[in-house]
């Protein structure tokens, strides 16, 4: 995880790069560092804890129009002010910022960097060290920077300043997200675009091993066997205002509300005036030829992945198997003759599902990746990309990104029917154009939200979320919510399986939150909640409109049986939240997470 950013050009540098690491913060916040370079040398400033902090310890007088920052989830090392980037060489010359994983820093360690006292626990250190063990046994600063990136195993995005040249900042990357910034008498460098659009719109991608010479009226990017490469820069469609929280108090609470907006941009972008929908014949192949399809993701996107299958498996009649992608490489399945991988990942960056997506790549197999990021890794890396259109997913807890990734999948499934030729009786514009208005309905009743989350969760210490069929997939995801931003212990568990040991869990007021949304399920999932009420538990029945029955504490709107996931996760969504502020956490910026996970 991690962010960092760089910039070199004539304006305040400190502020830009504060200001940056604001919009970075997401990726990481338990320390956080800037080091900016004059004439006088490098300056820097570091502290644990979040932005704000760092933003009181830094030097207002300080003038300088270089600089490198740092925003960090710790890997390595505790997180303290000690551990905290920028990380400086043995005698302050080099100055370096990294996000990623050095996977051998103390094999390096141990073969170069000896006699030398590191002063922290960092992997990143090594890289600092040894770019001036390079520099002292006679290379030019560029040699020795590409002598370095060339012994690292693992990811890094990373920016070197040098004390003795205020005229560049050194940069490099491989498989941490990195993109350079083309500005007016300027240039910039940072982990996501968001960071610099207060410098610039135009950015260029850069690849793996590739590594960047940044000037403020020239951007050199080269090979790690010195040939220059050259690459256009590109427009970044984002816009700041989608990068603010405006009137919201959190990010999440804006996100939950972006929901029916995001439905139907969806619909904007994927319908077709004529056949229906607009998708990529390359990929409509690919759903075609493969004799199964394996959904590959993490967290809330491996709960999304689940609701996937039942769409694909339902609609376009193909077998659909759902693998969290940190254990794929460990556990993996007897493939079939034919497969196709689909990853699901909002940030398109995550670790454990590119390295999935690698060793099925290095297997032959084909890949699409459904991300909200289409320049990212997981989409570049894999064969096909589908866009989740859901606008910047900035608090940690992801909500319009896992409806947006439903919503795809429901599309992908109905189109792969109908290119099988299956007759249908279900048009997922329309149903999902239902979905969007039913969404609005809900959002619209915040207040009864937050009355069931004070009366249910207030006090409570765990929580239970059942439901059967799609509910179950659904209940995961509430419960997640729930314990990422309340840190209350919060389960999902399919309805029937209570009785097979975690029944022994119900107390008096354990609260159980069953949803009733599907109607073959009604009546067993209201038989499950019989039994727990039955040893105490304080139910709440989340039943849809049809299904209802007195006593039931929320009713949601009627949706297609198929699409009541995108729905019936609402309520819990906001839920999770009142709990959380009830609580007084911390919402938007959970304890020992971060939006981004690149690391395995
Ligand atoms: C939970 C959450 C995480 C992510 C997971 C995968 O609210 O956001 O569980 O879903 O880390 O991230 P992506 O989708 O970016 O691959």
């Amino acid at each position: 995880m991690c962010g960092i950013v760089g910039y070199i050009g004539h304006e305040d540098t400190k502020e830009i790069l504060l200001k940056g690491l604001e919009k970075l913060e997401y990726r990481g916040y338990d320390s956080a560092g800037i080091a900016v370079l004059n004439e006088n040398g490098v300056k820097f400033f570091k502290e644990k804890g979040r932005i704000a902090q760092l933003r009181e310890a830094v030097d207002v007088t300080v003038e300088a129009t270089a600089g490198i920052g740092h925003t960090r989830w710790a890997t390595h090392g505790e997180p303290n002010r000690k551990n905290a980037h920028p990380h400086q060489s043995a005698s302050g010359r080099f100055t370096i910022v990294h996000n990623g994983v050095i996977e051998n820093y103390e094999q390096l360690k141990r073969e170069y960097l000896k006699d030398i006292e590191l002063q922290s626990d960092t992997d990143t250190e090594v890289i600092v060290q040894l770019v001036e063990y390079f520099v002292n046994q006679g290379e030019i600063v560029e040699e020795a920077f590409r002598h370095t990136l060339k012994l690292l195993k693992g990811s890094y995005a990373l920016a070197l300043l040098d004390e003795k040249d205020t005229e560049k900042i050194y940069v490099a990357k491989n498989k941490s997200p990195l993109l350079v910034g083309v500005g007016d008498h300027c240039n910039v460098v940072a982990s996501d675009a968001m960071a610099m659009l207060q410098v610039t719109d135009q950015y260029i991608e850069l690849m793996d091993k590739e590594m960047v010479i940044l000037q403020r009226d020239s951007i050199i990017i080269k090979d790690f066997e010195g040939k220059v490469i050259h690459r256009k820069p590109y427009k970044c469609e984002l816009d700041e205002s989608d990068t603010e929280k405006g009137t919201y108090p959190h990010f999440m609470l804006k996100e939950i509300d972006e929901q029916p907006f995001v439905i139907r941009k969806i619909i904007q972008k994927y319908q077709d005036e004529t056949s229906g929908l607009k998708l990529d014949d390359d990929i409509r192949r690919a759903m075609l030829e493969a004799d199964r399809v394996y959904i590959v993701a993490c967290g809330t996107s491996y709960h999304a992945g689940f609701v996937g299958k039942q769409l694909i498996e339902t609609l376009a009649k193909i077998p659909v198997e759902v693998h969290v992608a940190s254990e794929f490489s460990y556990n993996m399945p007897l493939l079939s003759e034919k497969p196709l991988f689909i990853f699901i990942s909002q940030s398109g960056e995550t670790a454990d599902s590119r390295a999935v997506l690698v060793k099925v790549k290095e297997m032959g197999h084909r890949a699409l990746t459904i991300t909200n990021v289409p320049g990212s890794t997981l989409s570049r890396e894999a064969d096909y990309t589908l866009h989740l259109y859901a606008g910047p997913e900035i608090a940690v807890a992801s909500t319009k990104a896992y409806t947006a990734q439903m919503a795809v999948l429901a599309l992908l499934a109905f189109d792969t029917a109908k290119q099988k030729g299956i007759a249908l009786d279900f048009d997922p514009i329309q149903e999902l154009s239902i979905v969007a208005n039913a969404m609005e309905v809900l959002c619209n009743q915040k207040d009864e939200m937050e009355k069931i989350a004070r009366e249910y969760l207030a006090e409570t210490r765990n929580c239970f979320f059942i439901g059967r069929g799609l509910d179950y997939y659904v209940s995961l995801e509430g419960a997640l919510k729930l314990k990422e931003i309340s840190y209350i212990q919060a389960e999902g568990f399919a309805g029937g399986e209570l009785k097979h040991g975690t029944i022994a869990l119900i107390e008096d007021r354990t609260p159980v939150i069953a949803l009733a949304t599907q109607e073959k399920v009604n009546l067993p999932i209201r038989s499950n909640v019989k039994e727990v009420d039955a040893r105490g538990a304080n139910s709440c029945i989340i039943s849809m409109k049809g299904l209802d029955q007195s006593g039931d504490r929320f009713v949601i709107p009627a949706v297609h049986e198929l699409m009541t996931p995108l729905i019936s996760v609402i309520p819990l969504q906001l839920i999770a939240y009142y709990a959380a502020l009830h609580r007084g956490c911390d919402v938007d910026k959970p304890r020992n997470l971060a939006k981004s996970v690149t690391v395995e």
